[in-house]
Protein backbone atom coordinates (compact mmCIF):
# COMPACT_ATOMS: atom_id res chain seq x y z
CA UNK A 1 0.00 0.00 0.00
CA UNK A 2 2.79 2.34 0.30
CA UNK A 3 3.72 1.91 -3.13
CA UNK A 4 3.13 4.85 -4.95
CA UNK A 5 0.86 5.23 -7.98
CA UNK A 6 1.96 8.33 -9.31
CA UNK A 7 1.45 9.69 -12.47
CA UNK A 8 3.32 12.83 -14.10
CA UNK A 9 1.30 15.41 -16.18
CA UNK A 10 1.37 18.86 -17.24
CA UNK A 11 -1.61 20.59 -15.62
CA UNK A 12 -4.70 19.42 -14.73
CA UNK A 13 -6.46 22.83 -13.10
CA UNK A 14 -9.23 24.56 -13.67
CA UNK A 15 -11.44 27.78 -12.49
CA UNK A 16 -14.62 27.46 -10.64
CA UNK A 17 -16.74 29.11 -7.84
CA UNK A 18 -19.25 27.26 -5.93
CA UNK A 19 -21.76 27.98 -4.21
CA UNK A 20 -23.83 25.90 -1.76
CA UNK A 21 -27.58 25.33 -2.55
CA UNK A 22 -29.39 22.87 -5.12
CA UNK A 23 -29.83 25.17 -7.97
CA UNK A 24 -26.18 25.12 -7.96
CA UNK A 25 -25.05 22.62 -7.08
CA UNK A 26 -24.73 20.57 -10.77
CA UNK A 27 -25.42 22.31 -13.44
CA UNK A 28 -24.24 25.98 -12.84
CA UNK A 29 -20.42 25.76 -12.40
CA UNK A 30 -18.08 26.64 -15.23
CA UNK A 31 -15.27 24.37 -15.51
CA UNK A 32 -11.88 25.37 -17.70
CA UNK A 33 -10.00 22.36 -18.12
CA UNK A 34 -6.41 22.46 -19.60
CA UNK A 35 -5.29 19.90 -22.26
CA UNK A 36 -4.12 16.80 -20.38
CA UNK A 37 -1.38 14.81 -22.01
CA UNK A 38 -1.61 11.36 -19.65
CA UNK A 39 -4.43 8.75 -19.66
CA UNK A 40 -4.38 8.79 -15.40
CA UNK A 41 -5.29 12.57 -15.75
CA UNK A 42 -8.64 12.02 -17.13
CA UNK A 43 -11.40 12.14 -15.57
CA UNK A 44 -14.08 11.15 -14.20
CA UNK A 45 -12.73 7.41 -14.45
CA UNK A 46 -15.26 4.51 -15.13
CA UNK A 47 -13.36 1.68 -13.05
CA UNK A 48 -12.18 0.35 -17.09
CA UNK A 49 -10.49 3.93 -17.69
CA UNK A 50 -9.42 3.64 -14.27
CA UNK A 51 -7.32 0.22 -15.52
CA UNK A 52 -5.90 1.94 -17.66
CA UNK A 53 -5.16 4.92 -15.67
CA UNK A 54 -3.58 2.73 -12.95
CA UNK A 55 -0.80 1.14 -15.83
CA UNK A 56 0.09 4.40 -16.93
CA UNK A 57 0.63 5.36 -13.35
CA UNK A 58 2.59 2.09 -12.37
CA UNK A 59 4.91 3.38 -15.29
CA UNK A 60 5.42 7.09 -14.34
CA UNK A 61 5.82 5.27 -10.54
CA UNK A 62 8.64 3.03 -11.95
CA UNK A 63 10.30 6.49 -13.29
CA UNK A 64 9.59 8.05 -10.20
CA UNK A 65 11.17 5.53 -8.60
CA UNK A 66 14.15 5.50 -10.42
CA UNK A 67 14.57 9.32 -10.32
CA UNK A 68 13.93 9.18 -6.43
CA UNK A 69 16.27 6.10 -5.96
CA UNK A 70 19.26 8.03 -8.42
CA UNK A 71 18.15 11.56 -6.22
CA UNK A 72 19.15 9.54 -2.70
CA UNK A 73 22.19 8.45 -4.00
CA UNK A 74 23.11 11.82 -5.70
CA UNK A 75 22.60 13.82 -2.64
CA UNK A 76 23.42 12.15 1.19
CA UNK A 77 22.72 15.92 2.84
CA UNK A 78 18.87 16.03 3.33
CA UNK A 79 19.91 15.82 7.52
CA UNK A 80 21.32 19.50 7.48
CA UNK A 81 18.04 20.83 5.37
CA UNK A 82 15.31 22.55 6.81
CA UNK A 83 11.62 21.33 5.60
CA UNK A 84 8.86 24.06 6.60
CA UNK A 85 5.36 22.62 6.09
CA UNK A 86 2.27 24.71 6.47
CA UNK A 87 -0.72 23.14 7.11
CA UNK A 88 -4.03 24.96 6.89
CA UNK A 89 -5.74 23.29 9.83
CA UNK A 90 -4.68 20.66 12.54
CA UNK A 91 -8.06 20.02 13.36
CA UNK A 92 -8.67 18.39 10.07
CA UNK A 93 -9.04 14.39 10.21
CA UNK A 94 -7.38 13.69 6.95
CA UNK A 95 -4.77 16.64 7.04
CA UNK A 96 -3.75 14.52 10.47
CA UNK A 97 -3.07 11.47 8.70
CA UNK A 98 -1.35 13.35 5.92
CA UNK A 99 0.62 15.72 7.83
CA UNK A 100 1.87 12.56 10.27
CA UNK A 101 2.57 10.54 7.28
CA UNK A 102 4.69 13.25 5.89
CA UNK A 103 7.08 13.73 8.88
CA UNK A 104 7.26 10.35 9.07
CA UNK A 105 8.45 9.61 5.23
CA UNK A 106 10.27 12.91 5.35
CA UNK A 107 12.60 11.17 8.52
CA UNK A 108 12.60 7.95 6.48
CA UNK A 109 14.42 9.63 3.71
CA UNK A 110 17.02 11.36 5.50
CA UNK A 111 15.94 14.11 7.23
CA UNK A 112 16.31 14.85 10.86
CA UNK A 113 13.54 15.04 12.97
CA UNK A 114 14.71 18.88 14.11
CA UNK A 115 14.72 20.22 10.66
CA UNK A 116 10.91 19.41 9.91
CA UNK A 117 8.84 22.13 11.18
CA UNK A 118 5.41 21.45 11.08
CA UNK A 119 3.02 24.71 11.84
CA UNK A 120 -1.38 24.85 12.16
CA UNK A 121 -2.69 27.74 9.94
CA UNK A 122 -5.53 27.46 12.11
CA UNK A 123 -7.67 27.60 8.73
CA UNK A 124 -6.84 31.44 8.98
CA UNK A 125 -5.16 32.93 5.73
CA UNK A 126 -3.22 35.95 8.01
CA UNK A 127 -1.79 33.24 10.28
CA UNK A 128 -0.59 30.79 7.73
CA UNK A 129 0.96 33.95 6.01
CA UNK A 130 3.12 34.78 8.75
CA UNK A 131 4.05 31.54 9.37
CA UNK A 132 4.82 31.56 5.73
CA UNK A 133 7.21 35.22 6.34
CA UNK A 134 8.90 33.37 9.31
CA UNK A 135 10.23 29.93 7.44
CA UNK A 136 11.46 32.21 4.76
CA UNK A 137 13.15 34.45 7.19
CA UNK A 138 13.96 31.31 9.15
CA UNK A 139 15.88 30.57 5.66
CA UNK A 140 13.99 27.36 4.94
CA UNK A 141 15.54 25.29 2.32
CA UNK A 142 12.06 23.99 1.09
CA UNK A 143 8.77 24.68 1.66
CA UNK A 144 5.42 22.51 1.50
CA UNK A 145 1.98 24.64 1.55
CA UNK A 146 -1.18 23.57 2.53
CA UNK A 147 -3.20 26.50 1.75
CA UNK A 148 -6.27 28.10 3.78
CA UNK A 149 -6.98 30.05 0.83
CA UNK A 150 -6.30 28.61 -2.65
CA UNK A 151 -6.92 32.26 -4.13
CA UNK A 152 -3.59 33.23 -2.12
CA UNK A 153 -1.40 30.88 -4.34
CA UNK A 154 -0.15 33.88 -6.34
CA UNK A 155 0.93 35.90 -3.58
CA UNK A 156 2.38 32.97 -1.67
CA UNK A 157 3.84 31.94 -4.58
CA UNK A 158 5.79 35.26 -5.59
CA UNK A 159 7.03 36.03 -2.13
CA UNK A 160 8.84 32.09 -1.60
CA UNK A 161 9.88 32.31 -5.20
CA UNK A 162 11.68 35.95 -4.67
CA UNK A 163 13.65 34.21 -1.78
CA UNK A 164 14.94 31.49 -3.40
CA UNK A 165 12.88 28.52 -1.69
CA UNK A 166 11.45 25.57 -4.00
CA UNK A 167 7.56 24.93 -3.16
CA UNK A 168 5.75 22.11 -3.02
CA UNK A 169 1.25 22.59 -2.65
CA UNK A 170 -0.18 20.01 -1.63
CA UNK A 171 -4.29 19.07 -0.76
CA UNK A 172 -5.56 22.44 -1.99
CA UNK A 173 -4.88 23.18 -5.72
CA UNK A 174 -3.86 26.29 -6.98
CA UNK A 175 -6.10 27.44 -10.24
CA UNK A 176 -5.03 27.14 -13.77
CA UNK A 177 -3.83 30.74 -14.52
CA UNK A 178 -1.53 30.28 -10.97
CA UNK A 179 -0.18 26.92 -12.59
CA UNK A 180 0.68 28.50 -15.94
CA UNK A 181 3.02 30.86 -14.62
CA UNK A 182 4.68 28.10 -12.49
CA UNK A 183 5.87 26.58 -15.98
CA UNK A 184 6.33 29.99 -18.26
CA UNK A 185 8.52 31.37 -15.37
CA UNK A 186 10.07 27.68 -14.89
CA UNK A 187 9.75 28.48 -11.44
CA UNK A 188 10.34 25.46 -8.61
CA UNK A 189 6.76 24.89 -7.90
CA UNK A 190 4.62 22.25 -7.74
CA UNK A 191 1.37 20.89 -6.82
CA UNK A 192 0.72 17.50 -5.09
CA UNK A 193 -2.63 15.99 -5.01
CA UNK A 194 -5.48 13.54 -6.60
CA UNK A 195 -8.07 14.88 -9.20
CA UNK A 196 -11.44 15.37 -7.24
CA UNK A 197 -13.23 14.61 -9.91
CA UNK A 198 -12.42 11.16 -9.79
CA UNK A 199 -13.70 10.84 -6.15
CA UNK A 200 -17.27 12.24 -6.72
CA UNK A 201 -17.57 10.11 -9.86
CA UNK A 202 -16.66 7.46 -7.27
CA UNK A 203 -19.28 8.25 -4.82
CA UNK A 204 -21.92 8.79 -7.46
CA UNK A 205 -21.10 5.19 -8.71
CA UNK A 206 -21.41 3.64 -5.37
CA UNK A 207 -25.13 4.52 -5.13
CA UNK A 208 -25.58 3.98 -8.88
CA UNK A 209 -24.41 0.46 -8.83
CA UNK A 210 -27.58 -0.43 -5.97
CA UNK A 211 -30.03 0.32 -8.51
CA UNK A 212 -32.87 2.45 -8.25
CA UNK A 213 -35.31 -0.04 -7.20
CA UNK A 214 -33.03 -0.14 -4.10
CA UNK A 215 -32.92 3.75 -3.89
CA UNK A 216 -36.05 4.62 -4.58
CA UNK A 217 -38.21 4.58 -1.03
CA UNK A 218 -40.71 7.13 -2.10
CA UNK A 219 -41.17 5.82 -5.29
CA UNK A 220 -41.10 8.53 -7.50
CA UNK A 221 -38.69 7.29 -9.73
CA UNK A 222 -36.08 9.92 -8.74
CA UNK A 223 -32.77 9.44 -6.55
CA UNK A 224 -33.56 11.77 -3.79
CA UNK A 225 -30.82 13.05 -2.45
CA UNK A 226 -29.18 16.01 0.55
CA UNK A 227 -25.22 17.30 -0.15
CA UNK A 228 -23.07 18.11 2.35
CA UNK A 229 -20.49 19.79 0.93
CA UNK A 230 -16.50 20.49 2.54
CA UNK A 231 -14.64 24.38 2.27
CA UNK A 232 -16.35 25.82 -0.92
CA UNK A 233 -12.68 27.75 -1.09
CA UNK A 234 -11.53 24.33 -2.19
CA UNK A 235 -11.69 22.52 -5.59
CA UNK A 236 -12.53 19.30 -3.80
CA UNK A 237 -15.68 19.78 -2.34
CA UNK A 238 -16.44 21.45 -5.94
CA UNK A 239 -15.87 19.24 -8.13
CA UNK A 240 -17.22 16.29 -5.48
CA UNK A 241 -20.19 17.84 -5.21
CA UNK A 242 -20.48 18.24 -9.01
CA UNK A 243 -18.96 14.88 -10.27
CA UNK A 244 -21.06 12.57 -7.37
CA UNK A 245 -24.55 13.64 -9.20
CA UNK A 246 -23.43 13.87 -13.20
CA UNK A 247 -22.01 10.31 -12.45
CA UNK A 248 -25.73 9.65 -11.75
CA UNK A 249 -27.28 11.64 -14.35
CA UNK A 250 -24.51 10.04 -17.01
CA UNK A 251 -26.13 6.27 -16.06
CA UNK A 252 -29.59 7.72 -16.84
CA UNK A 253 -31.05 8.06 -13.45
CA UNK A 254 -33.28 11.15 -12.69
CA UNK A 255 -32.41 13.04 -9.35
CA UNK A 256 -33.92 15.21 -6.94
CA UNK A 257 -31.18 17.82 -4.77
CA UNK A 258 -33.42 18.28 -1.77
CA UNK A 259 -31.15 20.06 0.29
CA UNK A 260 -27.21 21.11 -0.41
CA UNK A 261 -25.27 22.85 2.11
CA UNK A 262 -21.92 23.85 3.36
CA UNK A 263 -20.27 21.75 6.51
CA UNK A 264 -16.49 22.96 6.08
CA UNK A 265 -15.66 19.01 5.89
CA UNK A 266 -16.64 19.01 10.09
CA UNK A 267 -18.23 16.51 12.14
CA UNK A 268 -20.34 18.56 13.91
CA UNK A 269 -21.35 20.64 11.37
CA UNK A 270 -22.50 18.12 9.45
CA UNK A 271 -24.30 16.21 11.73
CA UNK A 272 -26.53 19.28 12.62
CA UNK A 273 -26.92 19.90 8.97
CA UNK A 274 -28.13 16.32 8.09
CA UNK A 275 -30.15 16.56 11.34
CA UNK A 276 -31.83 19.84 9.51
CA UNK A 277 -32.64 18.23 6.56
CA UNK A 278 -34.08 15.05 8.22
CA UNK A 279 -35.90 16.69 10.24
CA UNK A 280 -37.72 18.97 7.43
CA UNK A 281 -37.27 16.28 4.62
CA UNK A 282 -37.77 13.26 6.42
CA UNK A 283 -38.41 9.80 4.74
CA UNK A 284 -37.95 11.33 1.08
CA UNK A 285 -34.09 11.80 2.02
CA UNK A 286 -33.02 8.44 0.14
CA UNK A 287 -29.04 9.68 -0.09
CA UNK A 288 -26.93 11.49 1.84
CA UNK A 289 -23.81 12.23 -0.21
CA UNK A 290 -21.09 13.63 2.49
CA UNK A 291 -18.01 15.64 0.87
CA UNK A 292 -15.68 13.85 3.21
CA UNK A 293 -15.91 11.13 6.03
CA UNK A 294 -15.30 13.45 9.06
CA UNK A 295 -19.47 14.42 7.83
CA UNK A 296 -20.37 11.16 6.59
CA UNK A 297 -19.30 10.23 10.83
CA UNK A 298 -21.88 13.38 11.51
CA UNK A 299 -24.25 12.29 9.37
CA UNK A 300 -24.24 8.94 10.86
CA UNK A 301 -24.80 10.22 14.58
CA UNK A 302 -28.17 12.14 12.60
CA UNK A 303 -29.48 9.53 10.54
CA UNK A 304 -29.46 7.13 13.98
CA UNK A 305 -30.91 9.65 16.16
CA UNK A 306 -33.88 9.82 13.22
CA UNK A 307 -34.19 6.49 13.61
CA UNK A 308 -33.02 6.01 10.43
CA UNK A 309 -31.17 2.87 9.03
CA UNK A 310 -28.44 3.13 6.18
CA UNK A 311 -28.99 0.22 3.77
CA UNK A 312 -32.38 -0.36 4.74
CA UNK A 313 -34.08 2.82 4.58
CA UNK A 314 -31.61 5.38 3.43
CA UNK A 315 -27.81 5.27 1.76
CA UNK A 316 -24.92 7.44 3.01
CA UNK A 317 -21.16 7.86 1.14
CA UNK A 318 -18.28 9.71 2.02
CA UNK A 319 -14.28 10.45 0.97
CA UNK A 320 -11.23 10.01 2.63
CA UNK A 321 -11.79 6.36 3.66
CA UNK A 322 -10.88 6.96 7.72
CA UNK A 323 -10.46 3.91 9.60
CA UNK A 324 -13.53 4.54 11.69
CA UNK A 325 -15.64 5.13 8.39
CA UNK A 326 -14.33 1.78 6.45
CA UNK A 327 -15.12 -0.16 9.89
CA UNK A 328 -18.36 1.00 8.89
CA UNK A 329 -18.39 0.40 5.68
CA UNK A 330 -17.74 -3.36 6.65
CA UNK A 331 -20.79 -3.47 9.20
CA UNK A 332 -23.06 -1.60 6.56
CA UNK A 333 -23.37 1.73 8.60
CA UNK A 334 -21.68 3.52 6.09
CA UNK A 335 -22.53 2.23 2.25
CA UNK A 336 -19.46 3.22 0.96
CA UNK A 337 -16.39 6.11 0.89
CA UNK A 338 -13.53 6.92 -1.36
CA UNK A 339 -9.91 6.19 -0.17
CA UNK A 340 -8.03 9.46 -0.42
CA UNK A 341 -4.72 8.06 -0.36
CA UNK A 342 -2.70 10.19 1.78
CA UNK A 343 0.55 8.49 2.14
CA UNK A 344 1.10 8.66 -1.96
CA UNK A 345 0.33 11.79 -1.38
CA UNK A 346 2.40 12.42 1.39
CA UNK A 347 5.26 10.62 0.22
CA UNK A 348 5.18 12.07 -3.53
CA UNK A 349 5.23 15.82 -1.78
CA UNK A 350 8.21 14.43 0.18
CA UNK A 351 9.43 13.30 -3.38
CA UNK A 352 8.86 16.36 -4.90
CA UNK A 353 11.04 18.59 -2.12
CA UNK A 354 14.11 16.33 -2.55
CA UNK A 355 13.91 16.38 -6.29
CA UNK A 356 14.18 20.58 -5.95
CA UNK A 357 17.00 20.09 -3.20
CA UNK A 358 18.38 17.48 -5.00
CA UNK A 359 18.56 19.61 -8.27
CA UNK A 360 16.53 16.63 -10.38
CA UNK A 361 13.24 19.28 -10.74
CA UNK A 362 9.88 17.92 -10.52
CA UNK A 363 6.87 17.97 -13.34
CA UNK A 364 4.80 21.22 -11.89
CA UNK A 365 1.26 19.28 -11.11
CA UNK A 366 1.77 15.46 -9.89
CA UNK A 367 -1.08 13.48 -9.92
CA UNK A 368 -2.30 10.43 -7.53
CA UNK A 369 -5.10 8.14 -7.86
CA UNK A 370 -8.66 7.53 -5.68
CA UNK A 371 -10.11 3.90 -5.16
CA UNK A 372 -13.49 2.99 -4.12
CA UNK A 373 -14.49 1.71 -0.93
CA UNK A 374 -17.44 -0.44 -0.81
CA UNK A 375 -18.32 -3.57 1.26
CA UNK A 376 -16.83 -5.62 -1.28
CA UNK A 377 -13.08 -4.37 -0.85
CA UNK A 378 -13.62 -2.47 2.76
CA UNK A 379 -11.51 -5.34 4.26
CA UNK A 380 -8.31 -4.69 2.18
CA UNK A 381 -8.50 -1.53 2.21
CA UNK A 382 -8.86 -1.21 5.80
CA UNK A 383 -6.34 -4.17 6.15
CA UNK A 384 -3.66 -1.90 4.25
CA UNK A 385 -4.48 1.02 6.81
CA UNK A 386 -3.50 -0.57 9.59
C1 LIG B 1 -9.83 16.90 1.26
C2 LIG B 1 -10.26 15.85 2.27
C3 LIG B 1 -11.05 16.52 3.37
C4 LIG B 1 -10.26 17.68 3.96
C5 LIG B 1 -9.81 18.61 2.86
C6 LIG B 1 -8.95 19.73 3.42
O1 LIG B 1 -9.06 16.31 0.25
O2 LIG B 1 -11.07 14.90 1.64
O3 LIG B 1 -11.36 15.58 4.39
O4 LIG B 1 -9.15 17.17 4.63
O5 LIG B 1 -9.08 17.90 1.89
O6 LIG B 1 -8.57 20.60 2.42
Amino acid sequence: MKRKFVSLLLVAAMGMSLLAGCSNSSTEQTTTESPKTDAATEAPKTDDAADTATEAADTATEAADAATDAVGAADADLAGKKVGVCIYQFADNFMTLFRTELQKYLVDQGFAESNITIVDGANDQATQSGQIDNFIADGVDVLIINLVNSSSASTVTDKVVAAGIPLVYINREPDADEQKRWTDNNWDVCYVGCDARQSGTYQGEIIGDLGLEKIDFNGNGKIDYIMIEGDPENIDAAYRTEYSVKALTDAGFEVNCLDDQVGMWDQVKGAELVANSLSRYGNDVEVVFCNNDAMALGALQSIRSAGRTVGKDIYLVGVDALVEVVQYVISGEITGTVFNNHISQADSSADAAINYLTGAGNEHNIQCDYNKVTTENAQDILDSLQ
